[in-house]
């Protein structure tokens, strides 16, 4: 990874100006984050100027404009553009976020837009996971039953049950939160971050899963869960207003009832 890490004593500069189009009279400018490990010594801020009465209403639709019409070697991730596949994830207003959720019209000023902290880049706004994805992995995030389901029927849960898992199943996985966690900034490579250790407390709370004795044991270590400082900015960051910090409360408490 570290091929893809800014050189050292860089700093950001200013990049190119692209002017709205003559005529347009509802302008919006979009600061971008661009750096290139192949080509660029050092990073820095392109400004578009988008015409927003020709343009979708969420940030995501403003840099499909901005690739599709201006700049094609503008590079980010993107899929469903509904919030549903956690691609899309960058830092923009200040916030770490999904940009096909954030309107441009609630951002005053400039829209200003980076990639997700504290990660290493691999291309203007799409940053280096490998690692988030090693971690993910590392929790074995799929059903582990002693037992097949029922000959021609699905492993039942009663409602309550069920419920367990709400506020956990809707994680896109868009590391918006592990990437607004101090904790994880100092200690990623050990700490397993807020995204990856609610995967954990889903599976932990599942009723059909046969193995939490032995989930809860791989986590009990001064790093994988102990590094939570219950800071919190998860919840505050997190787009689909989903809370890691409850769930890696409720991982202590299990850990504590073993
Ligand atoms: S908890 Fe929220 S911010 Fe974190 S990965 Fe899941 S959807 Fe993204
Ligand atoms: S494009 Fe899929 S979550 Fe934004």
């Amino acid at each position: 990874m570290a091929e893809f890490r800014l050189p050292k004593n860089s700093r950001i500069t200013d990049g190119m100006v692209h002017k709205a189009p003559v005529g347009a009279n509802n302008v919006k400018t979009f600061k971008i984050y661009r750096w290139s490990p192949d080509d660029d010594a050092q990073p820095r801020i392109d400004a578009f100027d988008i015409d927003l009465d020709d343009c979708g209403p969420m940030v995501l639709d403003a840099l499909i404009k901005i690739k599709n019409e201006t700049d094609s070697s503008l590079t980010f991730r993107r899929s469903c553009r509904e919030g549903i596949c956690g691609s899309c994830s960058m830092n923009i207003d200040g916030t770490n976020t999904l940009a096909c959720l954030k309107g441009i019209k609630d951002i005053k000023g400039d829209v200003n837009i980076y990639p997700l902290p504290h990660m290493p880049v691999v291309k203007d706004l799409v940053p280096d996971l490998s690692n988030a994805y090693r971690q993910l992995t590392s929790i074995e995030p799929w059903l582990k039953a002693d037992n097949s389901a029922p000959e021609g029927e699905e492993r039942r849960q009663s409602p309550v049950e069920r419920e367990k898992l709400d506020g956990l199943w809707e994680c896109v996985l868009c590391f918006s939160c592990s990437t607004a966690c101090p904790s994880y900034w100092w200690n990623g490579d050990n700490y397993l971050g807020p995204a990856v250790l609610l995967q954990a407390y889903r599976w932990i709370s599942d009723s059909r899963d046969d193995r939490k004795r032995e989930r809860l044991d791989a986590l009990d270590d001064s790093f994988s869960l102990y590094r939570c400082h219950t800071i919190m900015n998860c919840a505050k960051t997190c787009p689909k207003g989903l809370n890691p910090g409850k769930a890696i409360a409720g991982i202590k408490s299990e850990m504590g009832q073993r």
